[in-house]
């Protein structure tokens, strides 16, 4: 296990002041790029889920960067992939929560029929910074009913305390900085 992280700690790289000045952005490109990091890292998350949450029922994934590794772990754990958008992307009935970004404001939306009352979903993204993102998924998710047993992230950003604003939910993050 410890070797699936190294594996993957590797390959996530960082830019100082990007997008603005006073950011280090945590680049997980180059884990996509390679395919044993990519590999370990879905084996990380289907090893969590599988020991901790073996009932689950979809796995959420949060626009964008959580569509890039949801649905691989999805497919690996044999169930369905449902996604949380930014404002206006879907087609048909939605539901929608806003929520605070560093600078303003922002709405993410799930299609009605995505999830029904009572099913149990892990939500994933890439990375756990302010944790407003993923507040607005557990709460989109709330709304429709859905049970929420865990979130699922690649980076934790500790200094930031996203955890505690998720304090319903149970954070899990393979690597933290
Ligand atoms: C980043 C990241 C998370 C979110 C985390 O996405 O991929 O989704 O920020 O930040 P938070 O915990 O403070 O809410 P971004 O908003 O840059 O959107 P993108 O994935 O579409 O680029």
């Amino acid at each position: 296990k410890q070797e699936k992280l190294d594996l993957v700690a590797r390959r996530v790289r960082a830019f100082q002041d990007f997008p603005k000045k006073g950011i280090f952005f945590r680049d997980i490109c180059p884990v996509l790029k390679d395919p044993e990091a990519l590999t370990a890292t879905i084996d990380l998350f289907e090893e969590h889920v599988k020991q901790t949450c073996p009932d689950v029922d979809l796995i959420v994934g949060v626009d964008a960067r959580g569509f890039l590794f949801g649905p691989l772990l999805s497919q690996r754990l044999g169930i369905g992939f449902v996604l949380v958008r930014k404002k206006g992307k879907l087609p048909g009935p939605t539901v929608s929560v806003s929520y605070s970004l560093e600078y303003g404001e922002a709405e993410a939306e799930v299609q009605e029929d995505a999830v029904s009352p009572g099913q149990k979903v892990v939500l994933i993204d890439d990375l756990l910074a302010t944790g407003g993102t993923l507040l607005a998924a557990y709460e989109l998710m709330k709304k429709q009913q859905a049970v929420v047993l865990g979130c699922l992230v690649l980076i934790e950003l500790k200094a930031l305390n996203g955890s505690r604003k998720l304090k319903n939910c149970n954070v899990f993050s393979l690597l933290q900085y």
